[in-house]
């Protein structure tokens, strides 16, 4: 008698998985945008593509597919969040399926200032799939959120979220995460202070502090120990620069800080800032 009632079980938990698996795929084609009101909107990929403000958009400096950037089907950041409410969010987060959340300041990402960065969000289609990231098996897709004249506002790397979806207005980073804010007590020209802004713009997509963070991609930086107490302190700025100067193997996800991307004190300041920071667990 257990038999045919296993059997039974086995199938509707299969057709459970279909089902869940079906829907899984259509949710990671569908974009989840949260208003600065905290109501969340859906975006069907169809419904991207069929926007009147659509456009084919080519950038310079696509840090995730370099010289071979494919041009974009794209609708301006400003144009997919007209409407909604954004007053008072200082920060748009950004999460990635593969557990990457990048924090863009919100007047950046949503500004219309010709004289500055331009913010886009690119769109795969699904009939038209863009090819797969260099040395992963997988594409940008669904949305990766890419930058026109980055250099104008200081744009970095680490803020072109690929793999995004779920795009979501919200409040300052330090006062969401006080656990990341070095101490008060800190004079203001303290390179630590300055180390902190360097952290949540270029580490705190992937590296959480002092368990804060929304981040899954890279160990916390501070717990349970702090990598200025186990690297030789020369080591440590070599790792940043080129992480494979240090250990190397082939599921590295770490990418290297060039000087073009952080400049000598800026690796300084994160290095001061890290240091400060084993001293706040
Ligand atoms: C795209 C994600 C990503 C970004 C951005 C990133 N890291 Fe990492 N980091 C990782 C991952 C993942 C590891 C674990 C080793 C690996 O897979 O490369 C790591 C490892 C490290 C380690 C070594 C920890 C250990 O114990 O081995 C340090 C130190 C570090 N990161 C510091 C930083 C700093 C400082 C920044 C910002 C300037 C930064 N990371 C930006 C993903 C990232």
């Amino acid at each position: 008698m257990s038999r045919p009632r296993m059997c039974t079980r086995l199938a509707s938990l299969l057709a459970l998985a279909m089902l869940t698996a079906t829907a899984a795929a259509a949710a990671e084609t569908t974009l989840t945008v949260v208003d600065a009101d905290g109501a969340s909107h859906r975006f069907p990929v169809e419904s991207l593509l069929g926007r009147p403000d659509v456009e084919t958009v080519t950038v310079a400096g696509d840090p995730a597919y370099g010289d071979a950037s494919p041009a974009y089907r794209a609708i301006p950041l400003t144009g997919l969040l007209a409407g909604l409410p954004v007053r008072g969010a200082d920060i748009l987060e950004a999460t990635a399926l593969d557990g990457f959340v990048a924090q863009l300041p919100a007047g950046k990402a949503l500004s219309a200032d010709p004289a500055g960065a331009r913010a886009w969000l690119a769109i795969e289609d699904p009939a038209k799939p863009w090819p797969n990231l260099p040395g992963k098996k997988v594409s940008a897709g669904p949305y990766y959120l890419v930058w026109s004249n980055p250099k104008r506002s200081g744009i970095g790397p680490e803020a072109w979220p690929y793999q995004a979806v779920t795009l979501k207005l919200t409040a300052s980073v330090a006062s969401r995460f006080p656990a990341i804010v070095v101490a008060e007590t800190l004079a203001a020209d303290d390179p630590a202070r300055r180390g902190q802004a360097v952290f949540v713009d270029n580490c705190f997509a992937c590296h959480r502090m002092n368990g804060a963070g929304e981040a899954s991609i890279g160990p916390d930086l501070n717990l349970p120990m702090n990598p200025t107490e186990y690297f030789q302190p020369e080591v440590l700025p070599l790792f940043i620069r080129d992480p494979k100067t240090v250990r190397d193997w082939g599921e590295q996800k770490m990418p290297g800080f060039g000087p073009d991307v952080l400049g000598d004190r800026d690796l300084d300041a994160v290095i001061a800032y890290l240091a400060h920071m084993a001293g706040r667990r």
